[in-house]
């Protein structure tokens, strides 16, 4: 075993359910006595949490794993590993490619991380990948925030959305119980946490992997009565859950959202396409007609919501007319924000061995016209908040203006305003919008801070 001195880093890519794993993965290591490192090349372990979603995604490891590569040759006892999804999608394969590797761990494995490193230090390389029941976690995670904390609640994926890898790379779906999900957050709670966030792939499937039905014949362990059993938690003031499937989302979510006072009025549901074959090819399993039946329903309870989305362009085959289908939507439903990508076509999926390809010139056009139409509409839809009194959760300093807090809307708009850090963090003021953009606000506070 090594001293306790020695340090660590980590650098995480991709989505919230690797921050999260990246979060419980510095937990262990720092129970194991090590040291966070900011500088990758001042730390003794180095892991890379890498995504795979897109190409681009998975060539960024590379070129970060290449330069660590080098440094072992001079540095024989740097331990250097490769955790998450391209960790999962490689395997073995990753060795031969960075031989000067010592541990390659699939995300399934995050809560391991101490049993694979202390075979590690007994002089092993290893490679685990293989699927498991994951684990409830014992360690303490070492989070970013003090203030907002993520909550797995649902692990993996069972749909099988032709273009992508999560599944492949996640594993089945395997959701925690409500009682540790609980307990994670009365935690929480304790040490001073004000919001979290409920994550899940796909977390409208929460609970379907657990046993349990009402008397009328329900499946007792819905994400809708998670929100019901997890929402009077105390010292927890918000509540957001990520990601919605448009095809599992319901009405009776929608008003579970209105009734309970600490859940934010804020939904991200991608469409992925605004148009019917598109969807079908995608095997999302709704049609666009679905998807702005759910928009209208939670414009009903919350006319104030603020919705985002994801959305492709240029899927396999996509004609210019079925893009502007999505543009369309877009154009008719107004997002608060949307992140767009041009598809990318990823081994282990079927998209990708469809001759139906589109050029990356017409992938790169598309996306630019759905940005410059996203970048249009959020404009408009900020504008709502001009001179509005908004509840802001200060989370940390302005990095670009130190004389400034900035925090978050309870709909996720990020706001600025004046003020010190050190006396505001983790309260909740109330502040006076001044200046609206497109993707942030900045305003006055116009109370004295209270005490959240
Ligand atoms: N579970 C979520 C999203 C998971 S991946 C859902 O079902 O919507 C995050 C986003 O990456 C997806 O919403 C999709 O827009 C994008 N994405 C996934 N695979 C992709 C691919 N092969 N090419 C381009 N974008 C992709
Ligand atoms: Fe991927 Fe579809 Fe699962 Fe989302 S629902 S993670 S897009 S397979
Ligand atoms: Fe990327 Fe894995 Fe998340 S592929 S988007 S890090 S689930």
């Amino acid at each position: 075993m090594k001293t306790n001195s020695r340090r660590y880093h980590i650098t995480t890519f991709g989505c919230q359910m690797n921050k999260a794993d990246s979060e419980r993965m510095a937990g262990i290591l720092e129970d194991m006595g090590w040291q966070w490192s900011e500088d990758p090349n001042q730390a003794d372990v180095v892991l890379y949490n890498t995504c795979t979603i897109r190409d681009n995604a998975e060539q960024k490891v590379y070129s970060y794993l290449g330069k660590q590569a080098k440094r072992k040759h001079e540095q024989p006892d740097l331990t250097l590993i490769v955790a998450g999804c391209v960790a999962q999608q490689e395997g073995e394969q990753l060795l031969r490619r960075v031989p000067e590797l010592d541990l390659v761990m699939g995300p399934q494995h995050a809560n391991r991380l101490q049993d694979l490193l202390e075979q590690v230090f007994a002089g092993n390389q290893i490679v685990a990948t293989e699927p498991i029941h994951i684990v409830e976690d014992i360690t303490k995670p070492r989070r970013d925030s003090k203030v907002t904390a993520w909550v797995n609640v649902i692990y993996g994926c069972n749909e099988r959305c032709t273009y992508c890898v999560v599944p492949n790379v996640r594993g089945t779906e395997q959701s925690r119980t409500p009682e540790a999900i609980r307990t994670e957050i009365e935690e929480l709670g304790r040490q001073g946490y004000k919001e979290i966030t409920l994550l899940g792939q796909n977390i409208d499937a929460y609970g379907r992997d657990l046993p349990g039905t009402t008397e009328s014949g329900r499946h007792q362990h819905t994400l809708t009565d998670l929100l019901y059993f997890v929402h009077d938690v105390p010292g927890i003031e918000r509540i957001r859950f990520a990601t919605s499937h448009p095809r599992y989302f319901t009405e009776r979510l929608i008003r579970a959202c209105y009734e309970l006072p600490k859940v934010c009025e804020h939904f991200h549901i991608p469409f992925q396409s605004g148009d019917n074959e598109v969807l079908k090819a995608m095997a999302r399993g709704y049609t666009q007609e679905k998807y702005r039946r759910i928009i209208d329903k939670i414009r009903e309870y919350m006319p104030d919501a603020a919705i985002s989305a994801d959305a492709i362009v240029g899927f396999p085959g996509e004609t210019e007319a079925q893009f502007e289908n999505t543009l369309k939507l877009v154009a008719d439903l107004g997002f608060d924000r949307l992140n767009t990508a041009a598809y990318s076509p990823r081994p282990g999926t079927p998209a990708a061995l469809w001759e139906n390809q589109l050029s990356e010139e017409v992938k790169s056009d598309r996306l630019q016209r759905l940005n410059h139409l996203v970048a249009v509409k959020a404009a408009t839809r900020s504008q709502r908040y001009a001179g509005r009194i908004e509840e802001i959760l200060v989370e940390d300093q302005n990095p670009k203006d130190t004389s400034q807090v900035m925090g978050r809307t309870r709909t996720n708009h990020l706001t600025f305003f004046p003020g010190n850090i050190d006396e505001l963090k983790g309260k909740l003021i109330q502040v006076k919008i001044t200046e609206v953009r497109a993707f942030s606000l900045t305003g006055e506070p116009v109370y004295a801070p209270v005490l959240a």
